[in-house]
């Protein structure tokens, strides 16, 4: 069984909300900031704002969670066989398991990359592939929560605005329940896999001429006037799944913690989620450590990196977004606080790539035989950057957050290797990198002997 024991803390004034309280933007009606899920058991001392009146003796034992959380990958029980509801002692949020919607998300693998581990002198260098979730994206695993909360709470109708990986993960999730789902995206601004995926899984779904900053306001006054549960990342039950993929990585690395993880920054949540994460099992004695936790933007729908550039992180200003890593092109991010609030309390970094550095990274991904969406890479280019710098020493054991499949998004893919992708001004100095990974498909006609010229110039 599970018991619900949580409250829902203001990451802003720290005024504590019964969750059914909450109101339909999940913003706090005091200070109009985000809240944060807090389990008086035992997280009072993740909080920022919290007290530190926890009792360790109502922790649970860690050793005996990681033996329990290893067992049940060999069970036969559903929620067993969900890598996000395998750790349902770190997310106790709903009163009746029977409400969990689950796709089996999570348990995505971690890989190592030997290539680019020798280009960058990285040498413990890996990738935790989230794109291996049932919709191919990481948003699967903080879906799973929170569309379960609505279930619990009667809701027929949820909703999201979307650049496309929310949106599908939504869509699949209300199905699967059951329920009705509402995606409003930008027109023209999403990938075709992702739209696809939403009207295949059956969303009501609306392409309104604007950003994914204008459907957000949008969609804030739609679940202020009818009975619509959203489900963007400002909903905290989204952070509690999402939280999951810590978890792995430490379990994957037999409990030792990375020295730096690498996640892209869009919205803003995934950072702030998995900053959370590595601070609850620090603080239940699960690991002994934080990790840097550094968030990398595209130079276009940069605010985050503006905002530490100019002030440390106290204000930021929205910037009209523009990069083709359309997941991340945010200009106003929701969770901007949460995540400077972790980049600050794990000593990471935030840094900024351009188009031309995307792209390459995304080659040499894909070139791994793992792949990515061009919001993915962001990590890779992100981390060449950091240590260009000196600010990650290659000696770290360093981990990339690849949050979406490379299927997502193939029409970059193809243009990349094409060679149309980026324009002359864009690529600069890294015209020969890029060459050198372009492979552009080949036409010929149906001749062993053309296909065998072409392999011995190859091989040749
Ligand atoms: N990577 C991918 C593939 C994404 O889809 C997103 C966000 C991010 C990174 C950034 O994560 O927002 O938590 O900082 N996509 C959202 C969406 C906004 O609507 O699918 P974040």
């Amino acid at each position: 069984m599970m018991q619900d024991t949580h409250q829902l803390r203001c990451t802003g004034c720290a005024r504590v909300n019964a969750p059914e309280d909450l109101k339909d933007t999940f913003r706090c009606a005091e200070c109009g900031d985000l809240y944060e899920v807090e389990y008086p058991a035992w997280s009072a001392r993740c909080g920022p704002a919290s007290a530190g009146t926890a009792d360790k003796r109502n922790f649970p034992n860690p050793s005996a969670l990681r033996w329990l959380w290893k067992e049940r990958r060999l069970s036969a029980d559903w929620k067993d066989q969900s890598g996000v509801w395998r750790f349902r002692e770190l997310l106790p949020i709903l009163r009746d398991e029977e409400n969990i919607v689950s796709l089996r998300e999570g348990n995505t693998p971690l890989y190592a990359l030997p290539r680019a581990a020798r280009k960058t002198g990285v040498a413990n260098l890996y990738a935790k592939q989230q794109g291996m979730n049932p919709t191919g994206s990481f948003k699967d695993t903080g879906m799973t929560a929170a569309l379960s909360v609505a279930r619990e709470r009667g809701f027929n109708w949820v909703a999201c605005a979307s650049t496309g990986n929310t949106s599908a993960a939504m869509a699949a999730y209300a199905a699967r329940a059951g329920m009705r789902s509402l995606v409003l995206i930008p027109q023209g601004k999403i990938a075709w896999g992702k739209l696809s995926q939403a009207v295949d899984y059956g969303a009501l779904t609306c392409q309104l001429h604007t950003d994914f900053d204008g459907c957000v306001r949008v969609l804030a006054e739609i679940v202020h006037r009818a009975p619509i549960y959203l489900l963007n990342s400002v909903n905290p039950y989204r952070l509690e799944g999402q939280k999951t993929p810590a978890l792995e990585i430490c379990e994957e690395l037999d409990w030792h913690v990375p020295d730096h993880v690498i996640v892209p920054g869009g919205n803003l949540a995934n950072s702030s989620a998995l900053g959370k994460a590595f601070l609850e099992m620090k603080h239940l004695g699960l690991t002994d450590r934080l990790p840097k936790i550094s968030v990398i933007q595209a130079e276009g729908a940069n605010p985050l990196y503006r905002s530490m550039e100019a002030s440390d992180g106290r204000e930021l200003a929205q910037v009209e977004a523009h990069t083709r890593a359309s997941a991340i092109r945010i200009g106003n991010p929701a969770s901007w606080k949460k995540a400077v609030r972790v980049v600050h309390a794990t000593g990471g970094w935030v840094e900024q790539v351009t188009e031309a550095e995307i792209a390459l990274a995304k080659a040499e991904i894909g070139a791994e035989g793992i792949g990515c969406e061009p919001a993915s890479a962001v990590t890779l280019a992100g981390l060449q950057k950091l240590i260009a710098s000196r600010r990650l020493d290659p000696s770290e054991r360093v981990v990339l957050l690849l949050t979406g499949h490379t299927l997502k998004d193939s029409d970059y893919t193809i243009h990349y290797h094409r060679g149309d992708l980026l324009s002359a001004g864009e690529i600069g100095s890294l015209q020969a990198e890029i060459d050198a990974t372009t492979r552009n498909p080949i036409e010929l006609d149906p001749d062993p002997d053309q296909v065998l010229r072409v392999l011995d110039r190859v091989a040749g």
